[in-house]
């Protein structure tokens, strides 16, 4: 595979594990890290938290051993607050930090963070200066194709982005008023590749490989990042990078619950594996009745048996 480079770090492969908050902890992200994510990030984190110290915020920087590199998401609205974030010490072993200006959630868009900056671009562009001028690590940025359908300002914003230093940007083809809904927009990715010299990541709907080189194609993007399609299922990095998964499920999963279980006990590790149990297990026939019962159990022993006699004739 080409060389794949953000700014001087060097990524592993151009098919990125987008941030996504509730999914991507650390286990999820070494696994798919190690079957093939050129880069992961944590997810979103309060760039104001991590100033005032909030323990909580900072546990979501836990990164695994073979996160190498690994990008740290922040957000905020205050350019002040931002750059100080940046001067962190526990931001200091990421690589990469990413600007979060694509978050829909309300709570999010309320404060004037997230996709609300897609409708502030000269907020949007002082928090970046500010950010690259306080860190000498790459800042990328990431956003949507706008705010609404009307306002489809990723173009302007991928621009404005370029000049106030961002090293690499991530455009996902939704507006803020879609969410999740409706599909996403390669043409307005498209248009952002051809609007900057610095490397675009395509994201939106990518739920194979083929839609992985397909996206690439269409939108000349240099890379491609991956996020609903990729929960439950790791395995995508394989196939994008043309390996062999070395795998099953049951071993994904075993080995997503030990990652946490090193780390947290089992009380807190059981709930927190109900999230992915419930993706790993999607798509296969009969599994809508185990999940259900998964959902009541707290005893993990419990849990693996289940998954045992499930996995056996599959
Ligand atoms: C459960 C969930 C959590 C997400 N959390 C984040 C986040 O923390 N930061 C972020 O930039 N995007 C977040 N996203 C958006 C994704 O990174 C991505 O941009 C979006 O899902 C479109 O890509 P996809 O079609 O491959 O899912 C989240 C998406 C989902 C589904």
């Amino acid at each position: 595979m080409a060389n794949y480079f953000i700014k001087h770090v060097k990524l592993s492969s151009p098919f990125l594990l987008a941030p996504m908050a509730g999914i991507t902890d650390v286990a999820f992200r070494s696994i798919a890290r190690e079957l093939g994510a050129g880069l992961t990030y944590t997810e979103m984190v309060s760039a104001k938290a991590l100033v005032f110290g909030s323990e909580k915020t900072k546990q979501l920087l836990e990164t695994a051993s073979n996160e190498v590199p690994c990008a740290v998401q922040i957000f905020g609205h205050e350019p002040e607050i931002m750059a100080k974030a940046c001067q962190l010490p526990e931001l200091q072993k990421f690589d990469i930090i990413d600007i979060n200006m694509g978050c829909p959630a309300p709570k999010i868009v309320q404060n004037g963070e997230g996709s609300a900056l897609m409708k502030q671009i000269d907020l949007a562009e002082k928090i970046i200066k500010a950010c690259v001028q306080a860190t000498n690590k790459p800042i990328t940025v990431k956003f949507r194709a706008g705010w609404s359908e009307e306002t489809c300002s990723a173009v302007e914003f991928a621009k404005m982005c370029e000049r106030a230093g961002a090293s690499a940007i991530t455009v996902h083809g939704r507006t803020r008023e879609q969410f999740y809904s409706g599909k996403s927009n390669p043409e307005i990715i498209k248009a952002c590749v051809q609007a900057v010299h610095i490397p675009v990541f395509a994201n939106g709907d990518v739920f194979t490989a083929q839609d992985a080189y397909l996206l690439q194609e269409k939108t000349g993007a240099y890379g491609v990042m991956i996020a609903r399609g990729a929960i439950g299922n790791p395995e995508i990095f394989s196939e994008v990078t043309h390996n062999v998964c070395p795998y099953t499920k049951l071993q994904l999963i075993e080995k997503h619950y030990s990652f946490l279980l090193h780390r947290l006990p089992e009380r807190v590790v059981v709930p927190a594996m109900r999230v992915h149990l419930a993706s790993y297990l999607k798509g296969y026939d009969g599994s809508s009745k185990l999940r259900a019962a998964l959902m009541q159990e707290t005893s993990w022993q419990n849990i693996h048996d289940a998954l045992v006699a499930f996995f056996k004739d599959k």
